[in-house]
């Protein structure tokens, strides 16, 4: 909401009030589009709608897989998308040991990951490719991988996380809570990829991407603070509260919402709705136990980014 209304009061100053605009939001067919709608006439409150403080902006939204094209040819002046190209289009290999390649994953499976992230990342910009007008500008913001200075090791965004739930799960495929079936076919359907990757593309003069038309203008990479630290540290800091289950709480309700439907998709479907979400309640319930346990200076996660702004020529 914020960075639309800004973005819009922006275009408004330099183009005049009366210019009239079109926001598409754009997700997949099973997102929740009423409460964006709710959201935007402000029966949701929070956070504030752009919409009521402007006249002239028409909102639409697009429930379509952004692997396809989503909108006209050559329609489009300016696109975002932000934290979602890490999706990939399809589960492209089963993690054998883990939900997600890690030190103990296959040379095959990380190698079928990261070919799979390479198509993608083609099929996303020759799609916007398409939409884009000439001189028509995309913004992207993808989790990435960087190395740790300390370790030299290749970390991604949520590495700690992701790194607990893979354990609680595997522990129940051990306890027999979970069949070891469903611990296979438990994966994160996503890449975190390095800048090298990002920018492929682009760099390679006559890959298609570039021979589309599209040209890269700036690739930034940033290190985002963890809120969820900070807050904890603030509240120790200032109160003498060293509140590690608000920490905890927090975390996890936070990364739910992404990571929920992995689990889920893991279970056999010989269990009934009921009996998946209570697993799935139980793991999230055990992971945030788990954290509270923990010290936030070493569970801490902060947001690896990638910002790229492209251009159509
Ligand atoms: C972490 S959320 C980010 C949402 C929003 N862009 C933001 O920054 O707050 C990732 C979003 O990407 C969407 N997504 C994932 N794969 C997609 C696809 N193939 N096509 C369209 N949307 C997709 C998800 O449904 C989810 O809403």
């Amino acid at each position: 909401m914020a960075i639309f209304g800004e973005l819009l009061a922006t275009l408004k100053d330099h183009h005049g009030p009366n210019t009239q605009f079109q926001v598409i939001h754009e997700d997949l067919e099973m997102n929740d589009f009423n409460s964006l709608f709710k959201r935007m006439s402000g029966i949701i409150p929070d956070p504030p709608s752009y919409l009521l403080k402007m006249d002239n902006v028409y909102v639409l939204a697009s429930g379509t897989n952004f692997y396809k094209q989503c909108i006209p040819s050559n329609s489009m002046h300016f696109m975002m998308s932000m934290t979602s190209v890490h999706w990939l289009s399809r589960t492209s290999t089963t993690f054998k040991n883990a939900i997600y390649k890690d030190a103990k994953s296959s040379t095959e499976e990380t190698v079928a990951l990261h070919k799979q992230a390479e198509l993608d990342w083609e099929t996303f910009l020759l799609r916007r490719s398409r939409e884009l007008k000439r001189g028509g500008l995309l913004v992207v913001g993808i989790c990435a991988v960087f190395e740790d200075r300390n370790t030299g090791e290749n970390k991604y965004t949520m590495y700690s996380l992701v790194g607990l739930l893979n354990e609680v799960w595997k522990e129940y495929s051990e306890s027999g809570k979970i069949s070891k079936e469903e611990f296979v076919n438990t994966n994160i359907s996503a890449c975190y990829r390095t800048m090298k990757e990002m920018r492929k593309p682009f760099d390679n003069k006559t890959s298609p991407v570039s021979r589309s038309g599209l040209t890269l203008l700036s690739a930034e990479a940033v290190v985002n603070p963890d809120v969820f630290y900070n807050d904890w540290r603030e509240k120790k800091d200032k109160e003498g509260i060293d509140d590690r289950e608000e920490f905890a709480r927090m975390y996890v309700s936070a990364h739910r919402n992404w990571s929920n439907s992995t689990f889920m998709n893991g279970l056999s479907d010989s269990r009934s709705l009921e009996e998946k979400e209570q697993i799935v309640d139980g793991l999230y319930d055990d992971v945030k136990k788990r954290i509270s346990r923990m010290n936030p200076e070493i569970f801490k996660d902060d947001v690896k980014f990638i910002y790229l702004v492209i251009r159509k020529e």
